[in-house]
Order: C-alpha cells, then sequence, then structure tokens
C-alpha cells in the first residue's frame, strides 16, 4: 500500500469575517452537545444495536463511494452527524437546535412560514421569521457576496437568494438570511437558510430543527465567525452518566490540559473543487492488508479533546474528561 490515501476525518465539523458586525463571538463561541440517542433515551443494548446499524451503513456507503471515485480519496459524508446543540435565534429568541457537522458549511433550520408540509418533522417549533425583529433576508446580489458562497444557489424573481445544500442523506431547499444567534455562550450575526423542502431520509434528522456547518467554507459558523480554530470533546457514548459533551468554537477553542500526550498531524491540503474544498484531510498512515482499516471514528473520539486548528493548520487531540469541561 504504498499509493497515498487521504482520509477525511468524519464526524460531528480559510476563514474572513463576513457577517460578524455585531458578534460578541470575541471570547469564542460554546455548545452544549447532546447525543442524539441520548435525547431519544435509548437503553445500553439499544446502543450497541444502533452503533453497529450505523457502522454497516458507514461500511456500505464507502464502498458506494470507492466505486464513485476511484480508490484513491473517499470523502465521506452521510448518517454520522449525531450530536446536536441547542440555540436561539431571532429576537425575541426562538429556541432551535441543530446537528453539527463538519463535513458540510451551511446554517439552516426550518422555517414555519415556508415550510407548511414540505419539511421534516422537528421536537421544537419551527422558526418564525415573521415574529423576529432581527431577521434580514439575503440578496441575490448581496455585496457580501453571501449568496454565491453557497454551492448551488439561484436567483429568485423577487432577488431573493435561493439555495439548495444536498448531503449523503438527501438535500433542502430555502432562501438565504442573516439572523441573531445565541449559544451556550457567545452570539453572532449569521447567514444562515431558511429552509422551505426537506427531502432528507426520514429519521437522519433526528427530530433536530436543522444543522451547522463546521466546515472549510465561507458560510460556515467557523468561517463566518473568522474562527482559526475549534475544538470538542465528546463523553462516553455507552456510559455518560449523564453528562454533556461540549463544542468550542474561536477563542475558547483549546485542548483543556488534561495532561496527557498531545498528538497533532498536520492537515493535507484540501482539493479547491466544491465540495472537496469543504472537508478537513488527514494523512492516513498505518493501514492494514489484514482486513481491518484502522479509522478515527467517535468511538474512539469518546474522552479525547480534539482541536481542529486551521490557523496552524494541524489536528491535534489529547485524552481528556470530558465531563470535566
Ligand atoms: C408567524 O408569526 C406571525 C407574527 O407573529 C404570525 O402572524 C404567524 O401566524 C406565525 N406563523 C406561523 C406559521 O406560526
Amino acid at each position: 500500500m504504498a499509493r497515498t490515501l487521504v482520509l477525511l476525518l468524519v464526524l460531528l465539523c480559510s476563514s474572513a469575517s463576513l457577517v460578524t458586525s455585531s458578534t460578541s463571538a470575541g471570547a469564542g463561541l460554546r455548545m452544549k452537545l447532546t447525543h442524539v440517542d441520548d435525547k431519544a433515551g435509548y437503553t445500553t443494548e439499544e446502543r450497541v444495536r444502533r452503533a453497529v446499524a450505523l457502522s454497516r451503513e458507514r461500511l456500505a456507503s464507502m464502498q458506494q463511494q470507492r466505486g464513485a471515485v476511484g480508490d484513491v480519496s473517499a470523502p465521506v459524508h452521510l448518517a454520522t452527524r449525531q450530536y446536536i446543540a441547542e440555540y436561539l435565534i431571532g429576537d425575541p429568541p426562538q429556541r432551535a437546535d441543530a446537528l453539527i457537522d463538519t463535513g458540510s458549511n451551511l446554517i439552516w433550520t426550518q422555517c414555519a412560514t415556508t415550510c407548511l408540509k414540505a419539511c421534516a418533522k422537528q421536537d421544537l417549533p419551527y422558526y418564525n421569521l415573521s415574529s423576529s425583529a432581527s431577521f434580514a433576508p439575503v440578496s441575490c446580489a448581496d455585496s457580501a457576496k453571501l449568496c454565491a458562497a453557497n454551492g448551488v444557489h439561484l436567483c429568485g424573481l423577487d432577488g431573493s437568494c435561493t439555495f439548495i445544500a444536498s448531503y449523503g442523506a438527501g438535500s433542502v431547499i430555502g432562501s438565504l438570511g442573516t439572523e441573531a444567534f445565541t449559544f451556550q455562550s457567545g452570539a453572532a450575526r449569521l447567514a444562515f437558510g431558511c429552509v422551505s423542502l426537506t427531502q432528507i431520509a426520514k429519521g437522519a434528522l433526528n427530530g433536530a430543527s436543522g444543522l451547522i456547518g463546521l466546515g472549510r467554507g465561507r458560510l460556515s459558523l467557523v468561517s463566518q465567525t473568522g474562527a482559526t480554530k475549534f475544538s470538542y470533546c465528546l463523553t462516553p457514548y455507552l456510559r455518560n452518566h449523564g453528562a454533556s459533551s461540549h463544542l468550542f468554537v474561536g477563542a475558547s477553542a483549546s485542548l483543556s490540559g488534561a495532561g496527557g500526550a498531545v498528538t497533532s498531524i498536520p492537515f493535507v491540503k484540501s482539493p479547491k473543487e466544491y465540495p472537496y474544498s469543504t472537508f478537513y484531510y488527514l494523512p492516513l498512515t498505518g493501514i492494514s492488508e489484514g482486513g481491518y482499516e484502522s479509522v478515527i471514528g467517535n468511538f474512539q473520539q469518546q474522552d479525547l479533546h480534539l482541536l481542529y486548528d486551521i490557523g496552524k493548520g494541524e489536528l491535534s487531540f489529547q485524552t481528556a474528561d470530558c465531563s470535566a469541561l
């Protein structure tokens, strides 16, 4: 296996500051993450079964991808968005929550005024832009070129910016706007997608209102807040005793000094073409021919603090007691 393999680190998920005018993201953002199985209250036995089923699904999808792109790179993006963060949107604030995704860019939420029957079921009420004083539409020819920053966009007859965002599990369509977002700590004014049509595999949203992308693209939460790093720490999947996982974006992101050895791996340069430009690539070492491929997956990441240092161009990690954060 002398040929170079490039691995995309998948899991949860460049940067000029865009719409951060009235931002208090200076100290960084902090978000509590809830595993979708915690939210749904699955037992340990059910979780083990779900983890096995998900691994099978992932393998099937990787094999499919390999067929599609040859055996050089394997961008994998599918049902691995398993952590949900709650936030507030608008003025007065409305509750919303989102799956966290390192493998995409756009922040979006399903919208009450346009969804009607074309959106997925979610646990919280749909966000209603008509009852928010802080919502503003993004026009198709906006000076910040936010509309053009989305991979696929169209101009509406009324000058609105229509986008399509596609994922392994399906796609969503809506229009781009800006809103006030408040997280567990930290707030920012962000461009986001107000979704009016959701065509995503049933259950893939896990009751969340939308998605938050942490990718390398201009519309990701990381890029929009001008962050040069983010980190997350996941509590054990099967036995977390109710302790939450956390995500930190910007200044608050760090390996929190648990004392263990720090391992750092430089990112491999990402391709320029969309969507490959979205992902963080790592060199893959230690792949074995014997049928066992060692990949950093969710299980290996528990009780590990991972720091994506985009400024430095490296991923670092250290064992940590994530429940202590
Ligand atoms: C959205 O809010 C407006 C203004 O408060 C209200 O009139 C409308 O009924 C709401 N729409 C939905 C779908 O909840």
